[in-house]
């Protein structure tokens, strides 16, 4: 069973540069099936949430290989819309299959993906604007079926402005007939940078990054070279981790305009920023000043995604922060091994009240998540002595090597078999 050592109670200090972007990559891949052909993604990180994409890809007739780190995709051998049940279960994000592959063969197949350790992450908000887009739905044993005589474009209306959600419709409509508008549309980087990947390939999408989404279907998609964004959270994460442990760093590949609230929370806490198109350099001084209240938003708003890296941060303000968590209620189910740390942490419903201590101390503690495991990782660079991580390969599907990246910044930290 493989585990993470750290020996914590050091400043990070270096530089690091940031992968390519997990929630931009995976609903790009899915979008590829819209396109008949080859297409190269660069910059397409090595985690296991891609390496799980890989398969399903493959299982529905794609033929994909890597070039370094770019990945290839050839669609044109693409022979069923069926996904199979285990990779749903592997990972609920490959949903968003559904949109892309009812572009491409007007049909899709796939089983109902439950909650998760996060929360309970219905898709009632996919499968309504799916209705509204001439698709029938059949729902059995688990199983969700959808067929169309024909996409029809529509004005789609999110009762709330969900990231998934978007990304179907999106892929939904762009080969559509007529026009669709989502109202109410996320407005995360990633949308964009889908959009972005689509517009490249031909698609006519307007209004991404903003409230309402337009998109006019075209016949077809051609095949292209595409670079992927940067990691926002990857990087936030590593931010994080140095306004936790003192020190000074320079993260590359990645500017600060997608982390602006997290940059202007992390400078709340005494953190010196730096940021260009292309680098974010960040300094801190050790114990960090407590936050008296966040609130987890959607895009512009603090994400949820950087919830937990957080918490481990405030562990150690000196005096108290409150944190309220808006978006995926299981993320607290964390903070049973956060505590472990010595940290004085108290949940009432959606809010955390954070008691900040001088020192956490090393200890054993399990990842049951991805981003509640890197907020142990930060634990555990910030404590005193030896903390063990179990259940690293949560953490694996969203970073590509936590510890080679954090040992750049001269962590002591191991991956052990
Ligand atoms: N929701 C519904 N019904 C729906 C869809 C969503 O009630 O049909 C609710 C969810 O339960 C949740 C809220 O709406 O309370 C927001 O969910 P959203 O659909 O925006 O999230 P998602 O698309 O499932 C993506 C990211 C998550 C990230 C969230 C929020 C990907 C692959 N996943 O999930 O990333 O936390 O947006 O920003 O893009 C992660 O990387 O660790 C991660 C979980």
């Amino acid at each position: 069973m493989a585990f993470i050592e750290i020996n914590g109670g050091k400043q990070l200090n270096g530089e690091v540069n940031i992968q390519g972007s997990k929630n931009a990559v995976l609903p790009i891949l899915a979008a590829t099936v819209l396109v008949n052909g080859i297409i190269k993604l660069n910059n397409c990180p090595k985690i296991l949430d891609v390496f799980h994409m890989i398969k399903i890809l493959e299982a529905i007739g794609c033929i994909v290989w890597w070039e370094k780190s770019s990945l290839i995709i050839d669609t044109t051998k693409l022979n069923t819309s069926t996904v199979p049940e285990e990779y749903v279960k592997m990972m609920r994000s490959s949903i968003i299959l559904m949109g892309a592959l009812l572009g491409r063969t007007h049909s899709v197949t796939i089983t109902y993906p439950g909650g998760c350790t996060i929360g309970a992450r219905p898709i009632d908000y996919h499968l309504s604007a799916f209705q509204d887009m001439n698709i029938s739905l059949e729902e059995e044993d688990g199983l969700i079926k959808c067929t169309t005589t024909g996409i029809k474009g529509n004005e789609i209306f999110l009762k709330f402005p969900s990231v998934g959600a978007t990304e179907n419709v999106i892929l939904a409509a762009v080969l559509a007939s007529g026009r669709t508008s989502i109202i109410n549309a996320a407005k995360e980087p990633e949308i964009t940078e889908l959009c972005k990947f689509l517009n490249s390939a031909g698609a006519k999408i307007r209004g991404a990054g903003t409230e309402t989404i337009e998109i006019v279907g075209v016949e077809f998609l051609y095949p292209i070279e595409f670079t992927a964004c940067s990691d926002r959270i990857v990087a936030g994460t590593y931010l994080a981790a140095v306004a936790g442990t003192g020190g000074e760093a320079v993260l590359t590949g990645i500017g600060g305009d997608s982390l602006h609230t997290v940059i202007k929370l992390l400078r709340e806490m005494g953190c010196s920023i730096l940021t260009g198109e292309n680098y974010i350099i960040i300094a801190s001084s050790g114990r960090p000043k407590p936050i008296p209240f966040i609130r987890t938003m959607p895009y512009p708003g603090f994400p949820t995604d950087m919830q937990s890296q957080f918490m481990s941060v405030l562990m150690m303000a000196a005096g108290t922060s409150k944190i309220v968590e808006e978006i995926f209620e299981g993320r607290y189910q964390n903070v049973k091994e956060q505590i472990k740390f010595g940290a004085d942490i108290r949940i009432l419903g959606r809010e955390a009240t954070i008691n900040g201590v001088p020192e956490l101390m090393g200890c054993e503690v399990y990842a049951s998540e991805l981003r509640g495991g890197a907020a142990l990782v930060i634990a555990g660079l910030m404590a005193k002595g030896k903390t063990t991580i179990y259940n690293p390969n949560f953490i694996e599907r969203g970073y590509e090597d936590i510890c080679r990246d954090l040992r750049g910044l001269g962590a002591d930290i191991k991956m052990l078999a």
